[in-house]
């Protein structure tokens, strides 16, 4: 089977697979990740076919919604993949991609390392900031209903952490929370310069929310 009609098959795997994901992490999303993807590895160089399936199939089972299991996703992933035609050492670096995409993974001492990870875990990243990233954030706060904002509860950047979890945080805590952060854990040239337009929007963004709600 030739590229073309490996990845036609994984796409409409992945959208079969994604019909009733919520808005975060819905077939739009894994588009979005896949288009940013190849973008970046455009420049970065690094194996097109690992790339474009490790982006397809990064979110095929978020473990948020498997009791936490992380080993879903790559189960499944190695699963469907092991029915194409598709060599093993793509299989399992696939795998590993998915395996240590998440934040949560990034945070507890990662030891897989590739060109093709880095390049997927930039794009999942980016998709989590600029205009995009705050859709999603107030996307995501309204679901929780949490409120936007409340300038009586300060950001976790005056607080710390522990009591930021304790507490359903305005959507806006967020952005200091992590979206703000998310610039500078980028990997790739690409990367690096795509997250420094999106941040510069989100502080604008910032900056005129705060006038607004001033009334300016
Ligand atoms: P990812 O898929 O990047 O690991 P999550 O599943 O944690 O991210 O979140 C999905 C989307 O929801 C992201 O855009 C993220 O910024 C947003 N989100 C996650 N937690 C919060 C929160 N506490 N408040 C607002 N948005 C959030
Ligand atoms: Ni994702």
């Amino acid at each position: 089977m030739d590229f073309d009609s490996i990845i036609e098959q994984t796409i409409r795997f992945v959208k079969e697979t994604l019909a009733e994901a919520e808005a975060g992490h819905d077939w739009f999303h894994i588009e979005r990740v896949y288009k940013t993807a190849l973008n970046i590895n455009a420049q970065e160089n690094g194996d097109l076919f690992t790339v474009a399936l490790a982006a397809l199939l990064h979110d095929i089972a978020d473990s948020k919604f498997n009791n936490g299991d992380e080993e879903i996703g790559p189960q499944m992933a190695g699963k469907f993949l092991s029915g194409l035609n598709i060599s093993a050492e793509v299989i399992v670096h696939v795998q590993q991609i998915i395996r240590n995409l998440s934040y949560k993974s990034s945070l507890s001492g990662v030891t897989f390392h590739s060109k093709e990870l880095d390049v997927v875990q930039d794009a999942d990243r980016l998709d989590a900031i600029g205009a995009i990233g705050i859709a999603r954030a107030f996307t995501y706060g309204g679901y929780k209903n949490r409120t936007m904002y409340d300038p009586s509860i300060p950001s976790v950047a005056n607080q710390s952490k522990e009591a930021y979890k304790n507490s359903s945080a305005p959507t806006i805590n967020h952005f200091y929370e992590k979206l703000l952060l998310l610039k500078d854990l980028m990997k790739t040239s690409a990367g690096k310069t795509l997250a420094q337009e999106r941040h510069d929007f989100m502080l604008r963004y910032l900056d005129q929310f705060y006038a607004e709600w001033e009334g300016k």
